[in-house]
């Protein structure tokens, strides 16, 4: 019988014959050192830079809009940005019930900004993307980060990024909200129904992406099939987990449509809203 010599401990110290030094080695406290800042010849940066600039002018753009506290509301479209409207200074119609009352004399907005807001920013596909992006950490693979530790999300405030998941239950209640303002389009400017106009499609097309974006979330797949032992005694979670798992593939492009998505709906509305357009009315 032959008797194989027990395995050296990995990564416990630098092999010499692989040309020992910075970047040849890890152990288990100490991150990869890489000399050069990056040995990658391709433009890596692009991603980073691109990903920078477009969550920066999203940012800006619902922040002004979230403080401009008019132009939400045309009949019979609502913007996503100030639905769900709960305080009695919403626009006369476009209140879902006003029960926040009248001592807030703020933007509608700014009541319920913090859940979608909350929601992408705990995504775990935007912590990657800003992460890489604001805070270099890393800016790529293969291109070294300017940080000398690194704790990941172990500590405060990093931790709390671990509120994902509630941050899913509650996205959840704002998507069959702006679903059901989706189907209010459905009446025309005098509360009618059986009409349908452009921003029914806009607020539609919203209201979807916006559903692919929360089933394709990763919460969303560990909430159906996680923690389950046997999926053989669990056929129809096993069903869901599934097709929640085909989309999760694709939940980095439904994070950037359905950015896109919101933030151009909301501009259909301001628009009609201003009068800077006429919606178009198919029937
Ligand atoms: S992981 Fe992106 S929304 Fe949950």
């Amino acid at each position: 019988m032959t008797v194989s010599p027990p395995s050296p401990p990995r990564d416990s110290v630098p092999d010499e014959s692989l040309g020992a030094g910075a970047g040849t080695w890890t152990s288990r406290t100490t991150r990869a050192r890489i000399a050069s800042g990056s040995l990658r010849l391709d433009a890596w940066w692009v991603g980073p830079a691109t990903t920078a600039v477009v969550l920066i002018a999203f940012v800006a753009y619902s922040s002004w809009r979230a403080f401009e506290n008019a132009y939400y509301y045309a009949p019979p479209y609502i913007s996503p940005f100030y639905s769900p409207c709960l305080a009695t200074n919403c626009v006369p119609g476009s209140d879902l019930g006003t029960v926040v009352g009248d001592w807030w004399k703020l933007s509608p907005a700014l009541l319920i900004l913090i859940f979608p807001l909350g929601f992408r920013l705990t995504c775990y596909y935007y912590r990657k993307a800003y992460y890489r992006s604001f805070w270099l950490s890393p800016p790529a693979c293969a291109v070294a980060e300017p940080h000398r530790r690194y704790t990941g999300e172990t500590r405060f405030p990093l931790i709390l990024q671990n509120v994902h998941r509630w941050f899913f239950y509650i996205g959840l209640i704002f998507n069959v909200i702006l679903t059901w303002d989706a189907i209010l389009g459905f009446r025309n400017p005098q509360g009618q129904w059986g009409h349908m106009g452009l921003g029914t499609l806009v607020l539609l097309a919203n209201a979807a992406l916006l559903w692919a974006y929360s089933l394709s979330c990763h919460s969303c797949r560990h909430a159906i099939g996680g923690r389950l032992t046997h999926f053989s005694r669990h056929p129809l979670r096993y069903r869901a987990w599934t097709l929640v798992s085909q989309l999760n593939g694709y939940h980095a492009r439904f994070a950037w449509i359905s950015l896109f998505g919101v933030a151009l709906a909301d501009l259909y509305v301001r628009s009609v809203a201003s009068g800077a357009i006429s919606d178009l009315r198919f029937f």
